[in-house]
C-alpha cells in the first residue's frame, strides 16, 4: 500500500466530515479494527526485515495524524469525544423538550392595561401592601365616621401588644414619607388610591401615573368575591386638566381592551377623594347591550370608579388646587379578567389550577 496516498486520502476524508456522525465513520475507516491502520500493520510482518522499522514508524506516524486530526474535528464540532458518545448515547435522538410556562392571567391582564397606559404617557409606580391609616383613608379625604373605615371592611393590623391599630408608625414607613408623631394605625391597604397620596407628595405636576397592585378586604370568599384582589389605580394632574380628558383616557383604554365597538357611560357617583365623581360601565360584551343573565338584564357592566381629584386631597400632599387639577380613576383587575375572558368564579385565579392556568 502506497502510504503517500493513504496520507493524501486521509487529508481529503477528514476535509469533507462535517457531522459528527461523518467523523465516528472517519474514524472507523483508519482507527476501527478492521480499518486501515489495523491493516498497514498486519502487513509488517510480511515486508522484508530490514524494512519493517521504517515501515513501522512510519504507520505510527500516520496513526497519530488521524487522532489528532479526530481530536481537532471534535473541537470544532462542539462535541463530546467520539467513543463515548458512540456506546452510550444515541446523538441521534431528538432532546427532551421543555415545557415553558406562560404568565398568570391577571398578570397578562395587568400588563395589558399597564401597556395601554405606558404608551398614552403614564409611569407606573408601586405601593406597599401594609399602608398607613392616614394614607388610606385620611389623606384622601375619606371622614373618621366612613363605613369603609370599620373593621368589617378593613384589615387592621394588631400593634405589638396585640389590640388592633396603634403601631409605631417611625419603622414602619417607608422613606420619604409623612412621619407623625403620634402612633398610627396600620392595615392591609383596601385600595390602591393611597399611592396616590405617597405619588403626589415626592413629585410635583405635571405627572401621570398608573398604580397595579394587590388590595385586601375582609369579604367572605365566594364566586365573585376574594378578601384579596388586585386594581389599577391611574391619575393625572396638570394646569386645565378636565373631565373630558378623564373621559377620553378612559375610551382609548375601554377600546384597546374591549375592542372598537365598545360602548362608555359614567354615571353619577360618590367618592370622598374625587369630585366630581362618577362610575364608568361598559355595554355588555356578552350580549353587546340587549340585556343578559351577565348584565343583570341591564345592558351594562360597572368596571370602574373614577372622577376629578377633590381639593382636599391636594391639600393633604401639598398642590396648589387653584392652579392645577387632575382626575384618579380605579378599576378592580379581576372583574376585567372575568369579563374579558368569560370567567364566572373568582376563585379560580387563586387555586393554581394547571388545567384552568394553561387556557389563557
Ligand atoms: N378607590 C376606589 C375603590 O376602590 C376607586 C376609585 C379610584 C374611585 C380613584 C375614584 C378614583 O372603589
Amino acid at each position: 500500500m502506497d502510504l503517500n496516498a493513504i496520507k493524501a486520502q486521509v487529508d481529503w476524508d477528514i476535509s469533507q466530515v462535517s457531522s459528527i456522525q461523518a467523523l465516528e465513520e472517519f474514524r472507523l475507516k483508519y482507527l476501527g479494527r478492521k480499518g486501515i491502520v489495523a491493516e498497514l500493520t498486519g502487513t509488517i510482518p510480511t515486508l522484508p526485515k530490514e524494512e519493517r522499522g521504517c515501515f513501522g514508524q512510519e504507520v505510527n506516524v500516520l496513526k497519530n495524524k488521524v487522532v489528532s486530526l479526530i481530536e481537532e474535528r471534535q473541537r470544532s464540532l462542539g462535541a463530546m469525544p467520539v467513543q463515548a458518545c458512540a456506546g452510550s448515547v444515541d446523538i441521534g435522538m431528538p432532546g427532551i423538550a421543555q415545557k415553558l410556562g406562560q404568565l398568570h392571567p391577571l398578570t397578562q391582564v395587568i400588563d395589558e392595561i399597564c401597556g395601554i397606559f405606558t404608551k398614552m404617557g403614564f409611569c407606573i409606580v408601586e405601593g406597599p401592601e401594609i399602608e398607613s391609616e392616614f394614607n388610606n383613608f385620611t389623606g384622601l379625604n375619606i371622614p373618621l365616621e366612613h363605613p369603609s373605615r370599620d373593621a368589617f371592611d378593613t384589615f387592621y393590623l394588631k400593634d405589638n401588644a396585640g389590640s388592633p391599630g396603634q403601631c409605631v408608625a417611625k419603622r414602619s414607613l417607608p422613606e420619604g414619607d409623612q412621619v407623625t408623631t403620634s402612633p398610627e394605625k396600620f392595615l392591609l391597604r383596601s385600595h390602591t388610591s393611597p399611592v396616590q397620596i405617597r405619588a403626589m407628595k415626592s413629585r410635583k405636576p405635571p405627572f401621570a401615573v398608573i398604580v397595579p397592585g394587590r388590595v385586601y378586604r375582609p369579604d367572605a370568599v365566594d364566586a365573585s368575591h376574594s378578601f384579596m384582589f388586585h386594581q389599577i389605580e391611574g391619575f393625572l394632574v396638570d394646569t386645565n386638566i378636565k373631565f373630558s380628558d378623564l373621559k377620553g383616557a378612559l375610551e382609548t383604554f375601554a377600546k384597546a381592551v374591549f375592542g372598537e365597538d365598545i360602548k362608555m357611560r359614567f354615571r353619577p357617583h360618590f367618592f370622598p377623594f374625587t369630585e366630581p365623581s362618577a362610575e364608568v360601565d361598559i355595554s355588555c360584551i356578552i350580549c353587546k347591550g340587549r340585556g343578559c343573565s351577565v348584565c343583570g338584564r341591564k345592558g351594562w357592566l360597572e368596571v370602574l370608579g373614577s372622577g376629578m381629584i377633590h381639593p382636599n386631597v391636594f391639600k393633604h400632599v401639598g398642590i396648589d388646587s387653584k392652579k392645577y387639577t387632575g382626575f384618579a380613576f380605579g378599576m378592580g383587575i379581576e372583574r376585567i379578567a372575568m369579563l374579558k375572558y368569560g370567567i364566572n368564579d373568582i376563585r379560580l385565579f387563586f387555586e393554581n389550577d394547571l388545567r384552568f392556568l394553561k387556557q389563557f
